[in-house]
């Protein structure tokens, strides 16, 4: 497919500076010089069906410096599924989490062996996703009332790891007290040798609601988050739950490592437009929505290239001008025409063209 024709005009297709991860950093690397010198982690979080590669690609072009989890993916699934495809990523994507799922330590070691050549840069173990799978006590939130098991598995899988292996948790389950099961969690994969935890700040309540529920009627309890980080000032601790914007970003930034963002970075990802130049002192002010544009297309093309389709691409991309004018074209475009037979990055293209940025500036995009 020649690529250059498709493309509407030639954007700037530099952006902001290096990033702060590279390749090959030793254990606890990045985390350790986050709490050195006070630099955050702003996160993408983990979200089945909706961080795969292609998200995060996308993402990536938008912030060069956040985080990017993929989808949980469950340690039996590596073991015996289709690795190359659950997997395999793009180089660009970095720096990028492997979240595992799982609480058996001999299978969380087989696949994060499996996992070591693709090169991902951290291993996240979940405790914090309330699955139809929660009574079989396999992996997820449940395992909040069995620390000695995740520590166990951060055990083995720091054994085998030679990036940081962290943990994303609730902050209690059902009628846990969280003032003692969050700091009993902690100590115990903390002694375990967890490089980093990651707090979804609610409680998963296991019986009675959906995963969807689980994500909206607990109460979140920031409060709770910020002691924890206060009674170990050596640990790093990221928060999660209900994050909008990167001004709540920047207050949570006050009593806390890092900011973990789900819903609002992916159905609004304008949102990460301004975290290089607000959090990691890139120079550029304005989002370079041509270039952003030009990558995409692209990188939509690559893939039909090689057999996909440009709607497993487009989905991600639906939420991205949230409020501005044109966005409910841009949306009906990307939604409507990329799910055609044939369709090609034409579409991508077609869908940037209805929206007006006239007088926009990066923050004000997702706002
Ligand atoms: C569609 C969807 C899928 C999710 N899948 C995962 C997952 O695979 N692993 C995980 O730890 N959390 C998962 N979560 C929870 C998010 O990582 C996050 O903790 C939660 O959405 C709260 O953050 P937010 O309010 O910023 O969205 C998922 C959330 C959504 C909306």
């Amino acid at each position: 497919m020649r690529i250059r024709a498709l493309l509407p005009c030639a954007g700037k297709l530099a952006f902001s500076p290096a990033l702060r991860y590279e390749r090959g950093m030793t254990t606890s690397h990045f985390y350790a010089e986050a709490l050195q010198t006070g630099r955050p982690i702003l996160a993408v979080a983990p979200m089945i069906d909706w961080t795969d590669r292609h998200c995060r690609y996308f993402h990536r072009q938008i912030s060069r410096n956040a985080l990017l989890y993929t989808e949980m993916v469950v340690a039996d699934a590596i073991i015996h599924g289709p690795r190359e495809r659950l997997l395999s990523f793009d180089q660009a994507e970095h720096p990028v989490a492997l979240q595992l799922g799982g609480s058996d330590p001999d299978k969380l070691t087989k696949a994060v062996e499996i996992a070591a050549p693709y090169g991902y840069d951290e291993i996240n173990l979940n405790v914090g996703c309330p699955s139809d799978r929660v009574q079989s006590g396999t992996f997820g939130a449940c395992l909040m009332l069995t620390p000695d098991v995740v520590a166990g598995c951060i055990r083995a899988m720091k054994a085998v790891s030679s990036v940081p292996v962290t943990v994303k948790c609730r902050i209690g389950v059902d009628e846990q007290e969280p003032e003692q099961a969050l700091p009993d969690l902690l100590d115990r994969v903390l002694d375990a040798g967890a490089d980093a935890i990651w707090i979804h700040a609610r409680k998963a309540w296991l019986k009675g609601l959906s995963p969807k529920e689980n994500r909206e009627i607990p109460p979140l309890d920031y409060d709770i988050v910020y002691r924890t980080k206060q009674a170990r000032p050596d640990v790093f601790i990221g928060i999660n739950g209900g994050i909008q914007t990167l001004d709540q970003a920047a207050e949570h930034l006050r009593h806390v490592d890092g900011v973990m963002i789900g819903r609002a970075a992916y159905q609004n990802a304008g949102v990460l437009a301004d975290v290089d130049h607000r959090f990691f002192g890139a120079s550029d002010t304005e989002a370079d929505w041509d270039g952003l544009r030009d990558r995409m297309m692209i990188y939509a093309a690559r893939h039909i290239d090689n057999g996909g389709r440009l709607q497993q691409v487009a989905r991600h991309m639906v939420g991205l001008f949230t409020g501005l004018p044109g966005a409910r074209r841009y949306r009906q475009i990307l939604s409507t025409e990329a799910v055609k037979a044939g369709a090609g990055p034409e579409v991508i293209a077609a869908a940037f063209a209805a929206v007006d940025f006239s007088g926009v500036a990066a923050e004000a995009v997702g706002a």
